[in-house]
């Protein structure tokens, strides 16, 4: 079985010490940095845009995994391919032509998601499923950090499990939001992948061991 990934969020990094905590994750056992982008529009919230990714990319020595929270994302996709982007995931809600974006996401040289939103049905992916690197199921409202896992997302996280497998794909499950200690073993159980997670890491008084130590209850 492959190795389940962590993926630190560094919308709860400290923007003033932004290169050292690159370098903290560069450092640990995480395999990708989580990058959140929010437009004001399609979530509450503005977080970061071009330059400060940019700035990230300079030290970061794992790949970006870019989640965009912004709508009508066709608009960017290049941009954000040019500041370094790895992984670029779309919310299924924010753009109505999502086999174009995602065949746009391949052409600029990124490997190419799709993010749903709490109560979105996972049914939807049926037929654009086998266009996925991977899926990031939101198991919160997206917008901010710091907010409690919703447990309706394991039971998702088992059907998009089944139908992956029933299509004989290898589409990876990214969860995000709330992913504590406490619930990321049940989630790798019910068949997720990847996990994001940000205040978790960055509260914590040890951040790599903290990472550590997700990683190890992931692959348990
Ligand atoms: C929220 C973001 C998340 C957020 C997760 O909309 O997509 O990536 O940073 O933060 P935690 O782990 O604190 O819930
Ligand atoms: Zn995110």
């Amino acid at each position: 079985m492959a190795q389940k990934l962590i993926a630190p969020s560094m919308l709860a990094a400290d923007f003033g010490n932004l290169q050292r905590d690159v370098e903290m994750v560069n450092n640990s056992e995480a395999d990708w940095f989580h990058i959140d982008v929010m437009d004001g529009h399609f979530v509450p919230n503005i977080s970061y845009g071009f330059p400060v990714i940019a700035a990230m990319k300079k030290y970061a020595t794992k790949p970006l995994d870019v989640h965009l929270m912004i709508e009508k994302p066709e608009r960017y996709i290049e941009e954000f391919a040019k500041v370094g982007a790895d992984i670029i995931t779309v919310h299924h809600e924010s753009t109505v032509h999502l086999h174009r974006t995602l065949r746009q996401i391949k052409d600029a040289g990124c490997k190419a998601g799709i993010v749903l939103n709490l109560t979105t049905p996972v049914s939807v992916l049926e037929d654009i499923l086998p266009e996925c690197y991977m899926i990031l199921l939101m198991s919160i409202n997206p917008g901010f950090g710091g907010q409690k896992f919703e447990d309706i997302t394991y039971n998702r996280v088992r059907k998009l499990r089944a139908m992956i497998n029933e299509q004989g794909l290898n589409t990876r499950i990214e969860i995000d939001g709330g992913v504590t200690n406490k619930n990321i073993k049940r989630l790798a159980d019910a068949g997720a992948d990847a996990f994001v997670a940000g205040s978790h890491v960055f509260k914590s008084d040890n951040q790599i061991a903290t990472i550590k130590n997700l990683k190890e209850l992931a692959n348990s």
